[in-house]
């Protein structure tokens, strides 16, 4: 077994055979900026302590299962995982690596086969193909609604704990969290963790990232025992040094020339505090809302034909420019979105891509709220029908409503917040394919067109492309 869980592929991909002496010897120490390759160019971190140290208990095995943090947080890959390389690593160890675990790994925990390779090719299909996660919840005591059916296509239907499939998150670019988790679990009074607020921020989200690394040890890595204190601080402090970005894109060039600002480095100075851009007036300063939240590619970038080791087409960087100027300024007229529309009692905001994915250059929400755009809906465009049908009745008024995840209701246990999950950072998006906390978007494409089908903006097929180029940049 490798000792960091580490599939390199991107090193073997480059030939950096002298870096990487055996399949089975995983390096400790990378140098920092190490460049992993993936479809469209080249994803860099930068780690502020000045290498990529594999040694800490980030890469050990923490549990009774042999898996580590990286086994679903791998450098190559945002510090997520892509579905990509989770096949690659299903068929290079025959569904035995320990990410290949049946407690979360595999589509349901009973009533599986695990003892062929057939047997693991289907019970961890959802993993395979996706890259999803099985989270098990049970509704919080004295929640607004109840259970009234669950639909799961492989097991797994009881109605006291919940199944949802959840991806990855990165670990990394994690200064910039106004909350912990796609459901900000770790950032709730309920889990006896802190809400992250400009007053308390950045302890209250070291306080929460500890707390998430003890979870994740005693759940994902089954340990017997919590990481102790200084386990957990090590953890943390070594995901904090983390940025991680897009630093050369194989038709545009270098990400961070000729006035451009993309790529790790210039992320690791990136300004931030809780609510620096915010729609609804929350800034703690007052400073007013603007929608143009990325200014990493300019026009000079986009006309300069440059000098630099790798060449570019011209083409292309235009069109990254275009499809930044098109999340910047395209009108978006946002209804029916749980969390906002009700929250601020208007029918229709006239907004933009910016209005949810506001904190500058990185795209997270700059101030956690919780929204439901209808991922999780079963009517959801992308197609969902590999995903368990959760049927829910308010113990109100008898409402019931489907949907493949509850998402943030299964830890407040409002009626109100069934499928509101956070606005997620946009960085490194090209190496974690596929998107959204379900996967439901196969390609940065897909996650357009869903925005373009739910919000009907109607985009052309160029603007289309064009807002895919730029977000696979990032
Ligand atoms: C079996 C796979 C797996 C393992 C192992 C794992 N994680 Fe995760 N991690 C996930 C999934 C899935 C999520 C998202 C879950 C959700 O939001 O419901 C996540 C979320 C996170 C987040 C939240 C990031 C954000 O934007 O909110 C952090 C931080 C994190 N993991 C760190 C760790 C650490 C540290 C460890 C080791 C102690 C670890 N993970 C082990 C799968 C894993
Ligand atoms: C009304 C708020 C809102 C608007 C407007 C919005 N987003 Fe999102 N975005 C979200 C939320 C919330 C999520 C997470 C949804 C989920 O997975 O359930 C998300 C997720 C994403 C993801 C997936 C990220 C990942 O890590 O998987 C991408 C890509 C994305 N948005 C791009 C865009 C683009 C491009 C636009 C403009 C065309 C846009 N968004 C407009 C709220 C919004």
């Amino acid at each position: 077994m490798m000792k960091s869980g580490l599939w390199l592929s991107g090193a073997f991909l480059l030939g950096l055979t002298s870096v990487v002496a055996a399949e089975s010897e995983a390096p400790v120490i990378f140098p920092n900026l190490f460049p992993f390759p993936n479809a469209t160019g080249i994803l860099k971190t930068f780690n502020s302590t000045g290498k990529l140290d594999l040694t800490g208990p980030f890469f050990q095995s923490l549990g009774t299962n042999g898996r580590s943090c990286a086994s679903c947080h791998q450098p190559s890959d945002a510090w997520s995982v892509s579905a990509a390389h989770v096949e690659n690593r299903f068929e290079r160890s025959h569904g035995l690596d320990p990410i290949f675990r049946t407690n979360d790994g595999s589509n349901c925990d009973h009533s599986i086969d695990t003892a062929t390779m057939e047997g693991r090719r289907e019970a961890y299909s959802l993993l395979r193909t996706r890259g999803l996660i099985r989270i098990a919840l049970t509704v919080p005591a004295g929640a607004e609604f109840e259970v009234v059916s669950v639909r799961n296509p492989y097991g797994c239907s009881e109605t006291s704990t919940l199944s949802m499939y959840r991806r990855p998150l990165p670990s990394t670019n994690l200064r910039f969290l106004s909350t912990v988790m796609w459901d900000g679990r770790e950032s709730s009074p309920q889990t006896a963790t802190k809400p992250i607020a400009f007053a308390t921020n950045p302890a209250d989200l070291l306080s929460d990232l500890a707390h998430q690394a003890m979870g994740a040890a005693l759940g994902h890595a089954q340990a017997t025992t919590a990481p102790t204190q200084e386990q957990q601080k090590k953890i943390v402090d070594f995901e904090m040094a983390l940025s991680t970005a897009q630093a050369i894109d194989f038709g545009a060039g270098t990400l961070d020339v000729h006035g451009a600002n993309g790529g790790p480095v210039i992320l690791s100075e990136q300004p931030f505090f809780i609510g620096i851009n915010d729609p609804l007036g929350l800034n703690p300063f007052k400073t007013p809302f603007t929608p143009v939240v990325f200014t990493l590619f300019t026009n000079h970038w986009a006309h300069t034909s440059g000098h630099e080791q790798h060449s570019h087409h011209p083409d292309r960087r235009a069109s990254i420019l275009r499809g930044q100027t098109l999340f910047n300024s395209h009108p978006i007229n946002i209804v029916g979105v749980g969390g906002l529309n009700d929250a601020t009692g208007l029918p229709v905001i006239n907004g933009t891509c910016g209005t949810c994915h506001n904190s500058f250059n990185v795209g997270d929400h700059s101030l956690g709220a919780p929204l439901n755009i209808g991922i999780a809906d079963v009517t959801n465009p992308l197609g969902v029908d590999y995903l368990p049908i959760i049927t829910l009745r308010n113990k109100a008024d008898g409402t019931e409503v489907s949907t493949t995840d509850p998402g943030r209701a299964l830890i407040t246990g409002k009626w109100a917040d069934i499928g509101k999950f956070k606005g997620p950072s946009l960085r490194g998006l090209a190496a974690r394919a596929p998107y959204f906390h379900n996967g439901s978007a196969a390609t940065l494409k897909d996650a357009v067109e869903f925005y373009n089908i739910r919000f009907g903006m109607g985009l052309t097929h160029q603007e289309r492309a064009d807002l895919a180029a730029f977000l696979s940049v990032l």
